[in-house]
């Protein structure tokens, strides 16, 4: 069964839905460790809650960042992952760790790439973007990472209409909303060897 390792720094909705698909076997997979970069992310309750190893680490507690990632690196070697899952993980992984997973790392964005992605387009600031050039349709986009920000093979895309009434704020949860099954539909497709 595919050994799934899911990066996050916050909530971990996306997270949630991973796990719930593994549980009802909607995915053929296993969630076989959480990684947050954050101690306060919430997304480590949720795994605590299903029994998943987890595990937060702070990159202040590091001497730099190529020693952050070889910790992570080694974490997920542990855990013998087959597919590292970036779920709003707000930070930007060095090459030799991309190299390390080379077609083994995909990341949920919230945005139709290449629109509102890259460098400063995380967050709020994606669905802001979005308001402020009034966009009239946005949505999410499930992609391979590669050694560029959000610039890797796009798996899935789904769109939605921006509503007048939208703020960044409603934009945000309606987004967030479609995340879950796109993500879960990219993960299916590299289970199935569809991509
Ligand atoms: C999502 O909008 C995702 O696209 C972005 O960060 C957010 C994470 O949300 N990369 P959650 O932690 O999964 O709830």
């Amino acid at each position: 069964m595919l050994k799934i390792g899911v990066l996050i720094s916050g909530g971990g909705t996306n997270l949630q839905a991973i796990i719930d698909a593994c549980k009802s076997r909607d995915l053929q997979a296993q969630v076989a460790v959480v990684i947050a970069n954050n101690p306060q992310a919430y997304g480590l309750e949720r795994a605590e809650n299903s029994d998943i190893p987890s595990l937060s680490l702070s990159k202040k507690n590091f001497d730099n960042k190529g020693d952050f990632f070889n910790q992570i690196q080694e974490t997920l070697n542990h855990y013998q992952v087959d597919l590292v899952v970036l779920a709003g993980f707000l930070d930007i992984l060095p090459k030799s760790f991309i190299k390390a997973f080379e077609n083994k790392i995909i990341n949920i964005h919230p945005s139709l790439i290449p629109k509102y992605s890259g460098k400063g387009y995380y967050g709020i600031k994606v669905h802001e973007g979005v308001i402020a050039n009034n966009e009239t349709y946005t949505g999410a986009t499930v992609h391979f990472v590669d050694d560029q920000v959000d610039t890797g093979q796009i798996i899935l895309q789904e769109a939605i209409k921006v509503m007048p009434e939208d703020t960044p704020e409603t934009l945000q949860k309606r987004v967030l909303k479609i995340e879950h099954g796109l993500l879960i539909k990219a993960i299916g497709k590299y289970i199935h060897k569809e991509i």
